[in-house]
């Protein structure tokens, strides 16, 4: 197939490191929607290049480099995490090179680059559902405990404001380094400090660490309960968490167990393909890029340069897995649900059970 016939993906993602359940979810997730909706679209032969950039940021962007010169890539996506979509950015911008979040949350991200487009979340979406939730069920002194880079920054300045102007009080605010965190010591000054709840935001991945050693330090059973945005009951770990995470109550865009017939569809698919893994909230952030992509390839029949295949990303509506979202035409950013959910046991297994809707939600950090 020559070249001008071909339609190149350039998929970074971290295959290997610490987030590498990222990179796993979100291959698994677009090898499944190019499998159910085939590789030829507008008569071109879809490619996907995936790329390890083991969640090193420099490593992002010299592939992303590589792709774009040496492959000639036709998009960019993926981005497990927030400092490696910033480290590309530029490089979209100067390449003209479409830009498809998968992954990465962090508000500013779609600002870095007129051409970033995200099929993610953000946490300041996710983080205001917790700060009007938690001061209505009884919560009234918090502390929060966040990783300390981009994502995590923006979850505990968007719970704090909301949750303090919803008459809530935030005694401490603790950050945890994004590279191998030690809990302990926080944990413990979380127990002396004894606030109703502890509102947690770690990356996909390492909320398994938290729960065991939140568990294990008997915080529950000294009357703290632990909140948070959605990534701490991950459903790539949830299920290996034991019966200590039940009653845990996060907001989240996703849950593996969303009742829709799209949903239910998908994580049977994607089940089926991938029999030793549950879909995440990051597989579904791969999945709907995928289509976000194969939508605006279709929509400029094959022929589009960047800017045009760009100008079709952007206020794509659809239904995805998650439930009904769409791509902000004037901020390329996306537009979903978000669910309150509770960890309940359902035929033996752990899920995150949505319990209240807030719909359509944009992301705060864009509210003028
Ligand atoms: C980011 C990474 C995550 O794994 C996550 O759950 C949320 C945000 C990030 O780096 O932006």
């Amino acid at each position: 197939i020559a070249q001008n016939n071909t339609f190149k993906i350039g998929l970074i993602l971290p295959m290997t490191g610490q987030q590498a359940s990222t990179g796993r979810q979100i291959e698994a997730a677009a090898k499944l929607y190019m499998a159910q909706n085939g590789d030829t679209v507008a008569g071109k032969k879809v490619e996907l290049i995936v790329k390890d950039d083991t969640s090193i940021p420099d490593v992002t962007k010299r592939l992303a480099q590589e792709l774009i010169v040496s492959d000639k890539v036709n998009v960019l996506a993926g981005f497990g995490i927030t400092p490696s979509a910033l480290a590309t950015a530029p490089l979209a911008t100067k390449s003209k090179t479409p830009m498809v979040v998968m992954a990465a949350a962090t508000s500013s991200i779609t600002q870095a680059s007129p051409y970033v487009v995200r099929t993610s979340f953000t946490l300041a979406q996710a983080a205001v559902a917790m700060g009007d939730w938690a001061p209505k069920n009884g919560i009234k002194k918090v502390v929060t405990l966040v990783s300390d880079y981009g994502p995590g920054i923006d979850a505990e300045k968007y719970f704090k404001e909301r949750f303090v102007f919803n008459g809530g009080q935030v005694s401490e605010s603790l950050r945890v380094p994004l590279r191998g965190p030690d809990f302990a010591p926080f944990l413990q000054k979380v127990r002396d400090i004894k606030p109703d709840a502890l509102f947690v935001f770690v990356p996909s991945g390492a909320g398994a660490a938290v729960m065991k050693q939140f568990l294990e330090r008997g915080m529950d059973k000294a009357g703290i309960k632990l909140i948070g945005t959605g990534d701490i009951t991950d459903d790539d770990q949830l299920n290996d968490m034991g019966d200590g995470a039940l009653g845990v109550v996060t907001s989240h865009h996703y849950s593996t167990a969303h009742p829709s017939a799209v949903n239910k569809k998908f994580v049977d698919a994607f089940a089926k393909a991938n029999p030793s893994l549950r879909p995440n909230f990051m597989a579904v952030g791969g999945y709907d890029g995928m289509r976000v992509i194969y939508e605006a390839l279709k929509a400029t029949k094959g022929q589009g340069g960047g800017d045009a295949l760009l100008a079709a990303m952007k206020g794509q509506i659809f239904e995805s897995p998650r439930g009904p979202m769409f791509i902000d035409a004037q901020t390329r950013d996306v537009v979903h649900n978000i669910y309150l959910r509770k960890v309940e046991k359902k035929d033996g297994q752990l899920y995150n059970v949505e319990f209240d809707v807030i719909k359509d939600v944009k992301d705060p950090g864009k509210a003028k």
